[in-house]
């Protein structure tokens, strides 16, 4: 089915496999049936199928490829899609195949020359795989190997969403090892304490398991070596816990960097006591190409208590606890310790119906004229990241991002807090910090010179209320200024409610103290009850909405 012939190019090269002309026809895409043992994943699912379909594209998928997804031949029909016997005949007749595991030998042998390859590929750690593939003359895109920095690449980052479904089921897998619940409740039977579950490592698996653990109930506390990530733990409703000593463990592009001696001491220590107290710990800890560090000891296992239970989701890069075992629950000490490696597998429906979005945008990325041929475009930085091997020549690694490319660390430690303090001010260029400066003494002077004159000509009266009226603002301002964003609409509201001071004049107008039985018809009295009736609106109306809009943030 390969619609038209290959261009032969140099690396860097837009390359069109099929240039695009009205003669041509919409290429086909083939999704076969994963053959790694135990996958229930597959790459498409029948929603993703109508929206490829659209872009013109035709789509086969292997009998049987969904089975494990809960997604029957049948609905695939029903999307449009041609559902094929045997892979030999997938793979044939396929000029893009979409897979989520990285090719088996038997499926290499099935691949021809000029075919495009999407799919998990880990290049580095498969230097086998990319020769064999490179022999074959086809076109890989590894999307492991998405530039994930890039804003525009997220909805195509598999990776991301593949570790949030697993991050998901550690929880999941968690409370159905341990016996008892997540939330606290008081009962008839009983008070029940809250579980409480640490989380070792907040990257993209951290923190959906983050969420997971405090939406059922539990309190959660997280440590990770990066301190930025340490807002994200809060906004999902953890606590983080900080390691007792000052070290910076970012190590560029959102991972971390392998911490020194002391820290590790000082971090060991802080596990040992979180160890003691708590339920439950989730560990995903990982530093890319690294084996993954020992955090939780034997010792650590012993001292906590009996029922307790560890998830070790790096237990493929050789576990975070020493006891681990990959693949196994094992009972060691009288905890629980899950070393599931495929528990993105294990969410089988949910995990393949994200990554079929995110090759479906990669698709929509490849194919931006909608007539179902595809462009792998190598200017384009998301498409030049991932895209491993061109027509059987190895393009990876890809050369590295421009803003990278910072010449020392110190250097490099400037560029990145100078961008970051403009941000803070709101401000673009550089050119505009001694423009930024100018404009605020332009505005003092101003404000000075007012304040002079209002000082020296106003009554004394009014100079007391202006007084009030100024500190007033300031310690408003300062109030608002420390309240989360997310609140400041429920605050509006409050503040709303209780700045109708006007009901105060209104009363004083209409109180018989104020001779107001005196004068019944006066038209000040019949306009202070209007002000106490609508003031009384807007006083519990502003209380009614801050209360349905705080019910919204509780759990
Ligand atoms: P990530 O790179 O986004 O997160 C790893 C986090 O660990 C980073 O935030 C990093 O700063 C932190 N970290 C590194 N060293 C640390 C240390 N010594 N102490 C504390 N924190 C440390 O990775 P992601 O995507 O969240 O994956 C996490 C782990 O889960 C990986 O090992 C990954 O292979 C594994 N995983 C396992 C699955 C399974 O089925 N078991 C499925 C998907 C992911």
């Amino acid at each position: 089915m390969q619609a038209g012939a290959t261009t032969q190019d140099s690396s860097d090269k837009s390359v069109v496999l099929s240039p695009p002309s009205a003669a041509q026809t919409a290429q086909r895409i083939g999704v076969p049936r994963e053959v790694f043992p135990g996958e229930k994943r597959v790459a498409t699912v029948p929603e993703a199928v109508e929206k490829l379909i659209k872009l013109g594209f035709s789509v086969a998928v292997e009998s049987g490829a969904g089975d494990a997804a809960n997604c029957s031949d049948d609905t695939y029909r029903a999307a449009g899609a041609t559902v094929v016997d045997s892979a030999a005949a997938l793979w044939d007749g396929s000029d893009l195949v979409f897979k989520v595991r990285p090719p088996s030998v038997d499926e290499v042998a099935l691949m021809r020359e000029g075919q495009i390859l999407i799919g998990f590929i880990w290049p580095a750690q498969n230097p086998d795989l990319m020769q064999q593939l490179s022999a074959k003359k086809v076109t890989v895109l590894a999307i492991d190997s998405l530039p994930r920095m890039l804003s525009r690449a997220q909805k195509m980052d598999a990776l991301t969403s593949q570790a949030g479904v697993a991050g998901y089921r550690a929880v999941i897998e968690a409370a159905n090892a341990f016996g008892r619940f997540f939330n606290g409740q008081i009962t008839a039977a009983g008070k029940v304490p809250p579980a409480k579950v640490f989380i070792a490592g907040a990257g993209v698996a951290g923190l959906a398991a983050i969420g997971t653990a405090a939406g059922l109930g539990a309190i959660v506390r997280a440590n990770d070596t990066r301190a930025e990530v340490a807002d994200q733990v809060v906004s999902l409703g953890g606590e983080f816990v900080k390691v007792d000593y000052e070290e910076e463990g970012s190590g560029g592009g959102g991972y971390a960097k392998v911490m020194s001696e002391g820290f590790q001491q000082a971090q060991r220590a802080m596990y040992a006591k979180q160890a003691r107290e708590v339920d439950i710990i989730i560990t995903t800890a990982l530093i890319p190409g690294k084996p993954a560090p020992k955090l939780i000891t034997a010792e650590m296992v012993k001292s906590m208590k009996p029922g307790s239970v560890i998830v070790d989701m790096a237990a493929e890069q050789g576990g975070n606890c020493e006891l681990t075992e990959p693949g196994q629950v094992v009972v060691k000490h009288g905890v629980t310790i899950v070393g599931y490696t495929d528990l993105v597998s294990r969410l089988a429906k949910q995990s393949s119906t994200l990554y079929a979005t995110n090759l479906f945008r990669l698709t929509e990325e490849l194919c931006k004229t909608k007539n179902g041929i595809v462009d792998v475009n190598m200017q384009d930085d998301a498409i030049r990241g991932l895209t491993v091997i061109k027509n059987g020549e190895v393009t990876w690694p890809p050369p590295a991002p421009k803003l990278a490319a910072a010449p020392a660390p110190a250097a490099a430690a400037k560029t990145v807090a100078a961008p970051a303090a403009k941000k803070g001010h709101g401000h673009g260029g550089g050119d505009s910090e001694p423009m930024a400066g100018n404009k605020l003494a332009i505005m003092f002077g101003v404000a000075a010179a007012l304040f002079w004159l209002i000082g020296s000509s106003a009554p004394k009266e009014f100079l007391s209320h202006f007084t009030v009226f100024v500190l007033a603002c300031f310690v408003g301002y300062m109030v608002v200024w420390n309240v989360k964003p997310a609140l400041h609409t429920p605050l509006m509201s409050v503040t709303n409610a209780i700045s109708s001071i006007i009901a105060i004049g209104a009363l004083v107008q209409v109180s018989p103290w104020a001779g107001a039985v005196d004068r019944p018809n006066d038209l000040i009295s019949w306009v202070a009850a209007a002000a106490i009736v609508l003031t009384a609106i807007n006083m519990f109306g502003g209380f009614a909405v801050t209360q349905r809009m705080l019910a919204m943030f509780r759990k």
